[in-house]
C-alpha cells in the first residue's frame, strides 16, 4: 500500500476524531441533545465493547479545560452525563468511573438561571457567551443566542472582506455572538454593538470584557445604548459607521440576498432565516 492510501483503521480514525469534534461542539453550545450524533457511538460500543470512545468525549466535553472556565447548564450537564450513561449500559462495556464521577458532580449541584455556551470558530478560538437559560427572561428576547445571529456569523466568516478595515455598526446584538465572531475573525477597524434594553447591555458589556476585547486595542469596541426606533441621525453621525448590521427583522425595505454559507456552528437548519440587505 502506497503512502498516500488509507486503509479502513485510518478512516475509522478520521471519523472517530470528527464525531468527537460535533460532540465537543454541540456540547458547548448546549445544543439538542437529540441533535448529537448517538448512532455512531451506538455501533463503535456494539462493534468493540469497549468505553474508550466514551472516555474520550468526556475528554473532549464535562472534563475539557474549557467546562471548567465557561460551564454549560447545570442541568445541560446532568442531561448528557445521564445520556452517555445510559448509552454505555446499552452497550455492554465496562463501567468507566470517570463518567460516575462527573455525573456525582452535577447531581447536588443547583439549578442556575444563567449558564455559558460556548461557539468554537473555525480558526479553533471559542466564542464564549454568558446567557440565559430560558429563551425569554426579564421581558426580553435578548438573553440568549438566537438562530439569525449564528447565520449573519456564518455569512460574516464567509464575507470577511465585507467588515475588514471598517467601522460597523451592529444593532439589536443580544448577547453579542455575531459582533464577537466578526471582531475575533473579520479585521474591521471598529465595532460598536448596541441594545436598548439594559439588562441586555449589562450581560452584552461583560460578554464583550470576556472575550478580551476593549476600546484600547484593534479592533477598537465600544457598547452603546442604542434604540433603532428612537436613533436620531445626530447618534448616526457620530458613530460614522460604514457598514449596519442586525440579526432581526427591523421592518425596513429590503431585498433577499441568497447563497449558501459554510456550516460552522451547530443549530437547526430547517429554520426560516433570511440574509436581508436594507435600503434607506
Ligand atoms: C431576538 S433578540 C436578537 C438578539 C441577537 N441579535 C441575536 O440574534 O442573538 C432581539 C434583540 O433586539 C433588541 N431590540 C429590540 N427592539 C429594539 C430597538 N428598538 N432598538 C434596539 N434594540 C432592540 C432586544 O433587546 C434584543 O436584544
Amino acid at each position: 500500500m502506497g503512502h498516500s492510501e488509507q486503509g479502513p483503521s485510518d478512516e475509522i480514525r478520521v471519523k472517530k476524531t470528527d464525531i468527537l469534534k460535533d460532540f465537543q461542539l454541540f456540547f458547548f453550545s448546549m445544543s439538542r441533545l437529540a441533535s448529537f450524533p448517538w448512532t455512531f457511538l451506538e455501533n463503535d460500543l456494539q462493534s468493540n465493547k469497549s468505553s474508550e470512545f466514551i472516555s474520550d468525549i468526556l475528554k473532549q466535553t464535562c472534563l475539557h479545560s474549557l467546562c471548567r472556565r465557561f460551564p454549560p447548564s447545570v442541568r445541560y450537564r446532568r442531561l448528557f452525563l445521564s445520556e452517555l450513561i445510559r448509552r454505555q449500559e446499552a452497550g455492554g462495556c465496562d463501567p468507566l468511573d470517570e463518567l460516575y464521577d462527573a455525573l456525582a458532580e452535577v447531581v447536588g449541584a443547583e439549578d442556575t438561571t444563567e449558564c455559558y455556551k460556548s461557539y468554537l470558530l473555525p480558526c479553533g478560538d471559542a466564542v464564549s457567551l454568558s446567557e440565559n437559560v430560558a429563551l425569554i427572561s426579564e421581558g426580553t428576547t435578548g438573553l440568549v443566542t438566537w438562530e439569525a445571529a449564528l447565520y449573519l456569523a456564518e455569512w460574516a466568516l464567509d464575507h470577511q472582506q465585507a467588515f475588514s478595515g471598517r467601522t460597523v455598526l451592529e444593532l439589536g446584538s443580544g448577547v453579542g455572538l455575531t459582533g464577537i465572531t466578526i471582531c475575533r475573525s473579520c479585521s474591521p477597524d471598529r465595532f460598536v454593538f448596541s441594545d436598548c434594553h439594559p439588562s441586555v447591555l449589562q450581560k452584552l458589556r461583560a460578554n464583550v470584557q470576556l472575550n478580551g476585547l476593549t476600546e484600547q486595542k484593534s479592533p477598537r469596541v465600544s457598547v452603546e445604548e442604542l434604540d433603532w426606533t428612537a436613533a436620531t441621525e445626530e447618534q448616526f453621525r457620530q458613530i460614522g459607521a460604514d457598514a449596519v448590521i442586525a440579526a432581526e427583522n427591523a421592518g425596513i425595505s429590503h431585498h433577499v440576498i441568497t447563497g449558501p454559507v459554510s456550516h460552522v456552528f451547530p443549530y437547526n437548519r430547517l429554520s426560516s432565516i433570511e440574509m436581508i440587505k436594507l435600503y434607506r
